[in-house]
């Protein structure tokens, strides 16, 4: 990947984790608390996102720190290690916290969360990588900071596929009682990285979400809402197929169904997802066939100009008039050589139209 194509990617990835806490922060209640930003970097979300509100803010990396005080004078930065929580002597009251590490968020909360103070209600993101970590070598910490191997295959994958659901989320959910969940969103990048925010109150407030009002004490977080379908869309971009997509999001299937009869624009979006995603697999095949991979080349061919390309090798079951088949000797290799050649001599063509008279080889 070239250096422009690589920064295109971090500014699509920055402005995703953008989206995340901008869809959570319009859906939280005022937010007039403090704001701990520990991993602060040199404070690229803070700088966007939480000007005007009083940052305590943290990173291990002193030139980082310093970055970071330049761009937001007003917020508290401090050179510390995050995993401790580094504000003890802060009488700040919460509303919202950002840990936005490289792949473990969860000692930096628990510590927040045992010693900070809380308003009633309070917005959490965090970025967590312990799924590459499962995939790679099996072994990984839980949020509660278990240190767990998966042995074997069937293990790494059951622990990887149901990460979320079945370690994060029922661990958090016991982990902040009596607080509750009000709202709670993901998404996933590269498969691996696993982007998350919550919305959590104290009981008795765990129904004020804006939006429709909803019946006391509901919880919205199986709204299949513009967050969840946006996340939705893209994971039918990256070429998830519909259920495993929707199961990603926490939404069942049916439900996407529903959405997609009741609103045309939403199953158009879907189709053209779904398209995007085979367009992706589409331009590798060219490049793959391009670069002169025969069975790319085949596969191409056949699918494009099935009547000039196609391979009859299994079609072919009866003779001329359902008679029995004659039998003719083709010499099946130099045929295919004189393929590739032509095909060969027709990129050529095509890449350097100088070097050919423009009469082919
Ligand atoms: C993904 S970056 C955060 C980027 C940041 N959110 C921003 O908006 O620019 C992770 C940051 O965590 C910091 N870090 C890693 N381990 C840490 C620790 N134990 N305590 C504090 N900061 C740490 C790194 O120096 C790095 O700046």
């Amino acid at each position: 990947m070239d250096v422009k194509q690589s920064e295109k990617k971090q500014h699509v990835e920055f402005q995703r984790k953008i989206k995340l806490r901008k869809g959570l922060i319009e859906k939280a209640s005022k937010l007039t608390g403090a704001y701990y930003v520990p991993f602060i970097g040199d404070g690229d979300i803070a700088f966007e996102l939480y000007q005007g509100n009083k940052i305590h803010g943290a990173d291990i990396d002193p030139a980082m720190v310093e970055t970071a005080k330049s761009r937001l004078p007003d917020a508290e930065i401090i050179a510390a290690d995050c995993d401790k929580y580094p504000f003890k002597k802060s009488i700040a009251t919460f509303n919202l916290a950002d840990f936005d590490s490289y792949s473990y968020p969860y000692d930096s909360f628990r510590n927040f969360w045992e010693e900070a103070k809380f308003g009633s209600q309070c917005v959490l993101f965090f970025t967590d990588g312990q799924r590459q970590a499962i995939i790679r070598t099996g072994h990984y910490r839980t949020p509660g900071g278990k240190k767990v191997k998966a042995k074997t295959v069937t293990e790494k994958r059951e622990a990887y596929n149901f990460y979320f659901n079945k370690t994060v989320l029922p661990w958090f959910k016991e982990y902040i009682k009596p607080w509750k969940v009000v709202y709670i969103t993901k998404y996933l990048r590269s498969a691996s990285m696993c982007y998350w925010g919550a919305i959590i109150a104290r009981e008795q407030r765990a129904s004020k979400v804006k939006g429709k009002p909803g019946k006391a004490g509901e919880v919205h977080r199986n709204k299949f809402d513009s967050i969840k379908k946006d996340e939705y869309l893209a994971l039918l971009r990256q070429g998830h197929t519909r259920g495993l997509a929707a199961s990603l999001v926490g939404i069942h299937r049916a439900t996407v169904s529903i959405h997609m009869k009741k609103d045309s624009g939403f199953a158009e979006a879907v189709s053209e997802a779904e398209s995007d995603a085979i367009g992706k697999v589409e331009n590798a095949l060219f490049e793959a066939a391009i670069s002169g991979n025969v069975t790319a080349i085949q596969v191409y061919l056949y699918n494009r100009e099935p009547e000039r390309w196609a391979d009859r090798r299994n079609i072919r079951l009866a003779g001329e008039g359902g008679g029995p088949i004659e039998v003719k000797e083709i010499d099946a290799k130099a045929k295919l050589i004189s393929i590739i050649a032509g095909m060969s001599a027709r990129i050529r063509e095509v890449e350097n139209p100088q070097l050919t008279d423009g009469k082919g080889s």
